[in-house]
């Protein structure tokens, strides 16, 4: 499925970091945002980061990452977060 939208081809699931970070165990994780807000890395932000990265800047992001927004269903979506939610 992740293979399948290309995010493997920027991101590992071990916890390397490839052209994008690594997506291993960053459920649940803070994370600061460019404007130097904290944020809580949970459903809501994963839905809003996956769709649309470049809405949701973090600290040190290139804003390379695509948007997703027209490609991926709710479904799709849904089955992607519960799966980073899974990956410790
Ligand atoms: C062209 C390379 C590329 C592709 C394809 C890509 N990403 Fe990304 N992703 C990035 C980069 C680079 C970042 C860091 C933000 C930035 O610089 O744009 C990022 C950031 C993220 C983040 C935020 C990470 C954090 O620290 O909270 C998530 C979640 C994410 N990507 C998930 C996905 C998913 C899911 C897919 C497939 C549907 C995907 N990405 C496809 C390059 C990519």
């Amino acid at each position: 499925m992740l293979q399948k939208h290309g995010c493997a081809m920027c991101h590992t699931f071990t916890g390397e970091d490839s052209l994008g970070p690594t997506l291993k165990g960053i459920y649940g994780r803070p994370a600061v945002l460019a404007s130097g807000k904290p944020i809580l890395r949970n459903h809501a932000y994963f839905r809003q980061k996956i769709l649309r990265s470049d809405s949701l800047e973090l600290a040190g992001d290139r804003n390379v990452m695509p948007n997703y927004s027209t490609v991926l269903s709710t479904q799709h979506l849904d089955d992607i977060i519960a799966f980073l939610q899974h990956l410790k």
